[in-house]
């Protein structure tokens, strides 16, 4: 049995498309699991790039399948769109990508409340998807699956309960009409053949695979400090990135994971608000920006830059249960005479090694840095572990032994040829 979870274990853009698609080689079965269009999953192959928000990244190979597991929110127009963009690329979907019926159908007033919400109530810095109102919804036992696309009349009639509703939610922010069933309803229907032809029952499809000996590979989106439960609330996303949403995303259940690798970047990013304990506001934070090109793969927004965080690490190994790592962007550092870690924060008089849950802490928090030199020399083109420069092996080591888990791959460059198995 081979069941492996991909976890990003920051706050997401780990770079968790180019270990997906490099992993992908050895694997059948590519599953997302949570999430929706708000990923952006980047895979660069010789001078091809594509960008993946909903379709697995492991699509690009020819021999997998590819499956949308329960737990994604899907906004049809959004998947329709990378299907022909894959199609456009000579990439076909047609019998490889399977769509679980149950997954939830973002509508185009969760994204209109989306936007009002950011603008009214609480600021988050969403990428304006519509996920938090979809998974709201599919909470409150009212969403539309993608099921429902099979049956016109019901789901008019979902269609209409939830303008009724969503028309109460919003009065208090615009005196405007800003939904239309009929038209909601047509725009659906006019695509619903399309979609259909990928709806399956995925959990019986994912555990036959299972049982007749394919390898899956489950790739998550966003990452662990964005969870719903375990990130850095409020300012996370809605749907549960961590390896616990691996199984209730796919109905593949706990027992049958075998590997969980947790995606970190040698240093941290992270997009929208909240908390970041590490990150730079000076020339450093620059120069990992412009070298590391930290700008959003689905928003184009610009990413926040800051040296790695231990005790963040640490935890986000711990809820994940985390048995191998993957260490990416190392080549980003290949420039700096000086490379920080933070080992523990200051907190008014005491010292904290653990990441703080309490976000009034969280947001004063001072870290504590340990310094490592830089090994200035360009990593893009080593292939194999030995020939990395001391001081990178030396940094890597560092996070292994603080880390206690094996730093399994090591990427050092966007294409798919540029990683370095430990
Ligand atoms: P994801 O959301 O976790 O899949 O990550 P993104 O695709 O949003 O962001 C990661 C970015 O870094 C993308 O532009 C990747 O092409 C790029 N990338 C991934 N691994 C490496 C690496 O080891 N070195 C460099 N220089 N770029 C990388
Ligand atoms: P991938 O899969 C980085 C962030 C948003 C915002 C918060 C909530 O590419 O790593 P949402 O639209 O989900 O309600 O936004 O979560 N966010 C991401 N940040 N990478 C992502 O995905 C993200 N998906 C959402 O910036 O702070
Ligand atoms: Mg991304």
């Amino acid at each position: 049995m081979s069941v492996t979870v991909i976890v990003g274990c920051q706050w997401g853009d780990e770079g968790k498309g180019k270990i997906v698609d490099m992993l992908s080689n050895r694997h059948d079965v590519i599953v997302r699991y949570q999430g929706g269009a708000n990923a952006g999953h980047t895979v660069e192959i010789g001078e091809k790039k594509y960008i993946l928000h909903l379709v697995p990244s492991g699509i690009l190979w020819p021999h997998t399948t590819c499956v949308i597991g329960n737990g994604v929110v899907l906004d049809p127009i959004k998947l329709l769109e990378e299907i022909s963009m894959l199609r456009e690329h000579g990439i076909d979907c047609g019998g490889r990508l399977f769509i679980s019926e149950n997954a939830h159908l973002i509508m185009p007033y969760h994204k209109a409340i989306d936007s009002l919400s950011e603008k009214n109530t609480l600021k988050i810095g969403t990428t304006g998807r519509g996920i938090g109102p979809c998974y709201f919804d599919k909470f409150a036992r009212r969403g539309i699956r993608l099921q429902d696309l099979a049956y016109p009349e019901k789901f008019r009639q979902k269609v209409e309960d939830n303008v009724r509703e969503k028309e109460y939610q919003v009065a208090r922010f615009t005196s405007e009409k800003l939904f239309d069933t009929e038209e909601i309803v047509k725009t659906y229907l006019a695509v619903a053949d399309q979609l259909l032809v990928y709806k399956a029952n995925t959990v019986v499809y994912l555990n036959d695979s299972i049982k007749n000996g394919k390898r899956v590979l489950l790739e998550g989106a966003q990452g662990a400090l964005l969870d719903i439960d375990f990130g850095t609330y409020p300012y996370v996303t809605s749907s549960s990135p961590c390896s616990g949403g691996a199984s209730t995303g796919t109905g593949i259940s706990p027992n049958k994971i075998t590997t969980i690798n947790g995606i970190l970047k040698a240093y941290t990013t992270r997009v929208g608000e909240g908390p970041f304990p590490t990150e730079l506001f000076d020339a450093d934070g620059e120069k990992l920006r412009s070298i590391g090109r930290e700008y959003g793969a689905t928003t184009g927004r610009s990413r926040r830059c800051g040296w790695f965080d231990l005790p963040l690490a640490k935890y986000t190994l711990m809820i994940n249960g985390v048995t191998e790592i993957s260490l990416t962007k190392l080549d980003i550092l290949d420039s700096f005479e000086e490379i920080k870690i933070c080992t523990g924060y200051r907190f008014k008089e005491e010292f904290l090694d653990i990441f703080p849950s309490d976000p009034e802490v969280l947001k004063q928090v001072i870290p504590d840095y340990l310094t490592f030199p830089g090994w200035l020399t360009d990593t893009t083109a080593i292939e194999k572990f030995e020939d990395l420069p001391e001081k990178a092996k030396n940094y890597i080591s560092y996070l292994e032994q603080n880390l206690e888990t094996p730093v399994k791959y090591v990427s050092i460059g966007a294409r798919r040829d540029q990683i370095i198995i430990h």
